[in-house]
């Protein structure tokens, strides 16, 4: 029994050691394989000795029923915030201040100031107790069962002599990549973007099913302590940065000791400069009194403490001017209006267009061409238009088109949303998003038919609705601008394969709205056929787990509308066999 025991205790350090190297170091040495060999042993083991269970095992991360609500914790010390400053001059006031109390010599860390989400992790004899967010500095959510759901937070400290109780501070954040990844997966599956990483954190701490936390990455760097009990604090911050790695608790390697305020300014300067190329919102730098003893003699208002003070980036913005509104026409036949900005250099980047969204925001912003407006820039995050900084006495008003830009059709507004749409179902821009959405790679995936290419098909008459790919020839393509031979063939050859798509692919490739790439997965599995599910009512779609009256009702209105019943008509007919469709069997 001994042994088992000693197997368990074994893997789970194994396991703990590679999630390390894995989540925080990014130097994995064993692989995947290896690793899930690992994890399946451990998981046996425990499952037929429950006697040896231990809520800290890397197997226990994930588990257990949602929550109802979070409890809600008090901070044994408070976690106070910063202040804040964006210039040298209040930095060096703030140094004079501190010279007044230390008379020694005074070095100091500077840190980047990660813009995510305050956390508190308390380690009693070094094993994970309990995770607590900011929340107002003096109470917080338990939250701990979602932290644990994080490889990147260890569940043990790396340690024989851990404290009897430690509390280490930090900031959880999302990365600007793990969040494109997020958002590309919900946009597929028709779920609304998140516009920033900051927020989709704090709303993923904030998920009462850890089983859903566990689904997105969050990252973490910690930086302070609370509480330290039962052993000797380190004396300064560079030690503690220093302790804690060697624990295994993610700290952000990028800090500097500097010996003299010029050395905080020249760091700050640098840390300006990388601050595009993270992959997290840095908002500035933290510069600290480096020994601990120095920070308890200036000791705290009830606010911030006095060793510690947040040297902001000014925001990256700039001023240009309107120059010109043009109007794109989706899919859907949504027009949405574009401005057209005198050139702009932000960060290194030059920005020519800021998409307004809507007609609404227009009127928000109160703005038109010829004026003169603030634009900022963050991050990866699209150019924003901040608003007007100085109106033209002869700016031209930005209204909603009368007609549709492309097809110069009619234009109505959503009775019920923000929207102008072209209502001409055979708009020539509305084709072209429909065939580029119908061959993307999660629908037919058509490779080699660009925006330049549909174009092209569309004014020469070769293409007016989908099926007509399935008509092409090589000597039509060859027609076309820049078409080789080779081109065509391979273009030809993707349509044709094309024809023995999943059922979930076509679906999604109809451009039903509303049916994301997830819904045509359900809706393909329920009804393996596209005939079938052309012929299903509402009551027979809501049925259906995941699908609503929004949705069921857009479905039915897509297959009722005599134009699309017929397309889908006429891309069987032209050879499409879904697999997954009993009636046309192929492959399924
Ligand atoms: S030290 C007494 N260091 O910024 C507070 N804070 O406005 C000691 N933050 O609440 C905090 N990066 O959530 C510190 N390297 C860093 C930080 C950092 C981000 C956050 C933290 C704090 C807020 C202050």
């Amino acid at each position: 029994m001994l042994k088992i025991k000693e197997e368990i205790e074994k893997l789970r350090r194994l396991i703990h050691h590679y999630d390390y190297l894995y989540y925080v170091e990014g130097a994995p040495e064993i692989s995947d394989m290896e690793y899930d060999e690992l994890y399946r042993r451990l998981s046996i083991l425990e499952e037929n000795n429950p006697e040896f269970d231990d809520p800290n095992s890397p197997t226990q991360r994930v588990g257990g029923e949602p929550l109802k609500e979070f409890k809600t914790l008090a901070h044994r010390v408070p976690m106070l915030s910063l202040e804040n400053t964006y210039s040298n001059e209040e930095v060096k006031e703030w140094e004079k201040r501190i010279k007044k109390n230390i008379s020694s010599t005074i070095a100091y860390i500077v840190e980047e100031k990660i813009d995510g989400v305050g956390i508190s992790l308390t380690y009693e004899n070094g094993r994970l107790i309990s995770g607590i967010s900011r929340g107002n500095g003096f109470q917080g959510d338990d939250v701990t069962r979602n932290v644990k759901t994080q490889k990147v937070i260890p569940l043990i400290l790396n340690t024989d002599t851990p404290p009897s109780l430690v509390e280490i501070r930090g900031e959880m954040f999302i990365k600007k990549s793990e969040l494109k990844r997020i958002n590309k997966e919900r946009d597929k599956a028709g779920l609304n973007i998140f516009a920033n990483p900051r927020n989709t954190c704090s709303g993923t701490l904030k998920l009462l099913d850890p089983g859903e936390v566990a689904k997105r990455k969050l990252s973490a760097f910690f930086y302070s302590i609370g509480i330290w009990e039962g052993s000797n604090k380190p004396d300064t911050q560079g030690e503690l940065l220093e302790i804690l790695r060697i624990w295994g608790v993610p700290v952000n390697g990028n800090f500097k000791k500097c010996k003299d305020i010029n050395e905080v300014f020249e760091t700050y300067v640098i840390l300006s400069d990388v601050r595009q190329s993270r992959d997290y919102d840095m908002d500035g730098a933290v510069i600290k009194v480096n020994s601990f003893n120095a920070q308890d003699s200036l000791g705290a208002t009830s606010k911030s403490p006095r060793w510690a003070i947040a040297f902001k980036f000014k925001s990256i913005k700039g001023v240009t001017v309107i120059r010109d509104v043009e109007c794109g026409v989706g899919r859907t036949g949504i027009i949405t209006p574009v401005a057209k900005l005198e050139p702009l250099k932000i960060s290194g980047v030059t920005i020519t267009s800021a998409t307004l969204h809507n007609f609404d925001q227009v009127d928000r912003l109160g703005i038109g061409i010829g004026d003169k407006i603030e634009m900022e820039r963050g991050g990866d995050v699209i150019p924003k238009i901040l608003g007007v900084v100085k109106k033209n006495k002869t700016s031209n008003r930005i209204n909603p088109p009368i007609e549709c830009p492309s097809c110069k059709g009619a234009v109505r507004k959503d009775p019920d949303g923000v929207y102008y749409r072209c209502v001409n179902l055979s708009c020539p821009a509305q084709l072209i998003q429909k065939l580029l959405h119908y061959s993307s790679l999660d629908a037919m995936n058509i490779e080699g038919l660009g925006e330049n290419i549909a174009r092209q098909l569309i004014d020469e008459g070769l293409v007016a609705g989908l099926p007509d790919l399935y008509k092409l020839k090589e000597e039509d393509l060859l027609r076309l601008e820049l078409f080789a031979r080779k081109k065509a063939k391979n273009l030809l050859e993707a349509i044709e394969f094309s024809k023995t798509c999943e059922l979930t692919n076509f679906i999604y490739g109809l451009g039903i709205r509303h049916v994301g790439y997830h819904i045509a997965g359900v809706l393909a599995e329920k009804f393996k056929n596209i005939d079938v599910l052309a012929k299903a009512d509402c009551e027979e779609l809501k049925s259906i787990n995941e699908i609503g009256s929004i949705v069921a009702q857009s479905i039915v209105d897509f297959f009722a509308s005599p134009g699309n019943s017929d397309t889908v008509l006429e891309l069987l007919e032209a050879g499409v066999r879904p697999s997954g469709s009993e009636k046309y069997g192929d492959g399924s």
